[in-house]
């Protein structure tokens, strides 16, 4: 089956078209990822307005490149999936809408995709990963460890109290000046630093839950910041370094919870899988391999365009669930708010179509 998907959630205008055999395997027969990076840059982060302005100027051209390279015409599409939250409400709407359109018009099944479960089944896109699998997500928004039990069956077992890691990376990156989008400049920092110089805590550390907490790293950090002021170039990459390096720490321990809660409540998981753009940090990578490969599990880790925000991830989990029959109403609503675990409990309550084989 042949599905477009649609992702305007944050700050990148994307459309893609992806297939999925009978047996479950995925193939990207195109995927175009517009970001709105240098628009939002001088305001140091994401501006709702902007993003939202942004998609519906490039949505219709986005979407027409993702077709033509795909090589289809609307008529072979088995259905149209869009992003509908969570996320910035205006972005949502624009997208969704367009969907909307798209399937009235065409007269294709419609699929509103939860934005964190297309994140959560890109591992069976890229590497076909059996359920059920811990999922590891981290970005700008989000710091989530979930159980992927089967399509619609998520259960969190952890997630922050207050910041996403990729919110701490950006939040680090503008008390260093460093600019925005701040993990990738963070990183590259680190990269020359010392990250034994200073002594940052590591928030929630032998807690039995698998909750996270950014917020006192990031106030440690900038109290060590205030007392050396001013700032050396040295002292900016020793900083980066020191933070990275908790962060580093964190995630192994926090990680190192949620999969014991995952084995006691579901058995072994078939693999621990990555997802989100702080998954792009090759040090973030490194450890979740260290963690995979003592607790003997397979890591999974996609391609880092497949990690950040894409639309062959919606268009996928779309096919998904198209591929059970599960589609949506032309009244589905955009949601700003949209927890996982809220699906597993709609997905019993949802009349089902036609299953697709
Ligand atoms: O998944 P994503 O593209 O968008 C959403 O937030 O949904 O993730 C973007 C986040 C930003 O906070 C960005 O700073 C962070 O991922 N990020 C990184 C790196 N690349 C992107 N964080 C740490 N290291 C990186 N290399
Ligand atoms: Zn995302």
């Amino acid at each position: 089956m042949i599905v477009l998907g649609i992702e305007t959630t944050c700050d990148e205008t994307a459309a893609a078209v992806v297939a999925r055999s009978k047996d479950g395997r995925g193939k990207i027969l195109s995927n175009v990822v517009l970001s709105q990076v240098s628009e939002h840059a001088a305001f140091g982060g994401v501006v709702p307005e902007i993003a939202a302005r942004a998609h519906v100027e490039a949505l219709d051209f986005v979407i027409g490149r993702a077709m033509q390279e795909a090589g289809f015409g609307y008529d072979a599409l088995d259905g149209v999936a869009a992003a509908a939250g969570p996320g910035l409400i205006g972005g949502v709407i624009v997208g969704l809408t367009t969907a909307k359109a798209i399937a009235l018009v065409e007269n294709k099944p419609l699929v509103a995709v939860n934005h964190l479960e297309a994140h959560a089944l890109t591992a069976r896109l890229t590497d076909a990963t059996p359920f059920p699998y811990c999922l590891f997500l981290a970005s700008g928004g989000h710091t989530q460890t979930v159980a992927v039990r089967g399509v619609g069956d998520y259960v969190r077992l952890g997630t922050t109290h207050d910041d996403a890691i990729g919110e701490a990376f950006d939040k680090t990156a503008k008390l260093l000046g460093l600019g925005y989008p701040g993990g990738p400049l963070v990183e590259q920092e680190a990269a020359r630093g010392d990250a034994q110089r200073f002594a940052l805590p590591r928030p929630m550390q032998h807690r039995k839950d698998a909750d996270f907490s950014l917020s006192g790293l990031k106030t440690a950090l900038r109290l060590e910041a205030e007392k050396i002021a001013p700032l050396s170039d040295q002292d900016v990459a020793d900083l980066c370094a020191s933070f990275q390096q908790a962060v580093v720490d964190v995630v192994f321990d926090r990680l190192h919870a949620g999969l014991r809660i995952f084995r006691t409540k579901y058995g072994a998981p078939s693999a621990l899988v990555a997802a989100g753009g702080v998954a792009a940090n090759q040090a973030i990578r490194n450890v979740l391999h260290r963690l995979a490969s003592e607790q003997g599990i397979a890591l999974v880790a996609p391609p880092l365009e497949l990690c950040t925000d894409n639309g062959a991830m919606i268009a996928w989990a779309g096919a998904e669930r198209l591929a059970l029959g599960l589609t949506d109403a032309l009244d589905v609503a955009p949601r700003a708010r949209w927890p996982l675990d809220e699906i597993a409990a709609a997905q019993g309550k949802l009349k089902r179509t036609a299953a697709y084989k």
